[in-house]
């Protein structure tokens, strides 16, 4: 099967095999895994920042970071689709007690600083601390698109000129840096910390990685312990890492073309609504009208030809691209698509 339903669904390759069954492990709780500590080094290193934890999800890198960088009953301004406030199943609030200010933004996950500037709160006690502004890059709601580094550094301005920390949830900013073709490092340079995910478009089984400075990360470091997401010879998934960071991000560029050649395609048909700008990455989201065909019949037809897609949207779409899909079968997609759409 072709699983375009998330990039999450790739398996661990070769590679990544291999080094998981040779790799030196320890205790990573007692910070004693050197394949571990080798890959924070590594990614802080990347990032430009000053230290790393390894967690599981993405979900544990924001949540961690968030309980790092607040107290209870502080605020966390936000875009009003982001994933810390729409997908995370409330653990914002259940494991920081934090509430949420979501913003509409700009097109495509982006913050507007003055609209930033007016949702901090004073110092007044009728309100929640404003404590955390926290941007998506790329932003999966949007189709994957792209913020720049011009953008984050005018939030950044805002959030610091008021006290307030900027999070990064770059679950996927290798492949926001990969379409602007520069380093990682310069999308987070203006932040306090960002959490990135190597299980999605990285291809690794397990495992993000949360950046920051060494006093937030040796707080972020009891927050992962509190949240049960102290790993012990955690170096077998680490060292599938260090294959995502050696040999997979240097491929994104090809589950980019192979999502904007899905998607010139599906764009092609009347009833398809999908906005070429937004295809930047390896995100496509499109919806069907009605009337063309239902969405299950769309997902049952695909399905018949090898093809699986997230059919949970009703007449709403996202497909993904990834290391599992190669150029011939991004080929052989749009091809389906065109069969059934044409
Ligand atoms: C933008 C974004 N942030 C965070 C996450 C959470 O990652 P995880 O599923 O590893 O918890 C996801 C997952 O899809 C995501 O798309």
């Amino acid at each position: 099967m072709i699983d375009l339903r998330s990039d999450t669904v790739t398996c661990p390759t070769p590679l990544m095999r291999e080094a998981m069954a040779r790799a030196e492990v320890g205790d990573d709780v007692l910070s004693e895994d050197p394949t571990v500590n080798a890959l924070e080094e590594r990614c802080a290193g990347i990032m430009g920042m000053e230290a790393a934890l390894f967690v599981c999800s993405g979900t544990m890198g924001n949540q961690a970071a968030l309980f790092a960088h607040t107290q209870r009953g502080d605020e966390v301004i936000l875009e009003q689709n982001a994933h810390v406030g729409l997908y995370e199943a409330g653990a914002f609030a259940v494991l920081s007690g934090l509430t949420l200010h979501k913003l509409a933004g700009r097109p495509w996950g982006v913050l507007d600083p003055n609209e930033v500037r007016d949702a901090i709160a004073p110092d007044d006690v009728h309100r929640a601390r404003s404590t955390v502004v926290c941007l998506e890059n790329t932003h999966n709601v949007s189709s994957g698109t792209v913020i720049t580094p011009e953008q984050t550094r005018a939030v950044a301005e805002v959030a610091h000129a008021h006290g307030l920390k900027l999070h990064i949830d770059g679950a996927r900013i290798f492949n926001a840096a990969t379409h602007l073709g520069v380093e990682p490092r310069a999308l987070t340079e203006h932040a306090d910390s960002v959490q990135f995910c190597f299980s999605k478009g990285l291809a690794a089984p397990v495992g993000s990685m949360l950046c920051g400075t060494r006093d937030f990360i040796g707080r972020a470091r009891r927050a992962r312990k509190l949240m049960g997401g102290g790993m012990r010879q955690a170096g077998v998934l680490a060292a599938a890492c260090h294959v995502s960071l050696d040999v997979v991000v240097l491929r994104l560029h090809e589950d980019h073309a192979n999502a904007r050649l899905i998607a010139e395609e599906l764009a092609r048909h009347a009833g398809v609504s999908l906005d070429l700008n937004a295809i930047q990455t390896n995100i496509i989201r499109f919806s069907l009208a009605p009337e063309v065909m239902e969405g299950r019949r769309l997902a049952a037809l695909m399905k018949e030809r090898g093809i699986l897609v997230d059919a949970r949207g009703g007449q709403r779409f996202r497909l993904v691209t990834h290391n599992d899909v190669s150029a011939s079968d991004a080929a052989a997609v749009a091809q389906a698509f065109a069969e059934i759409l044409g």
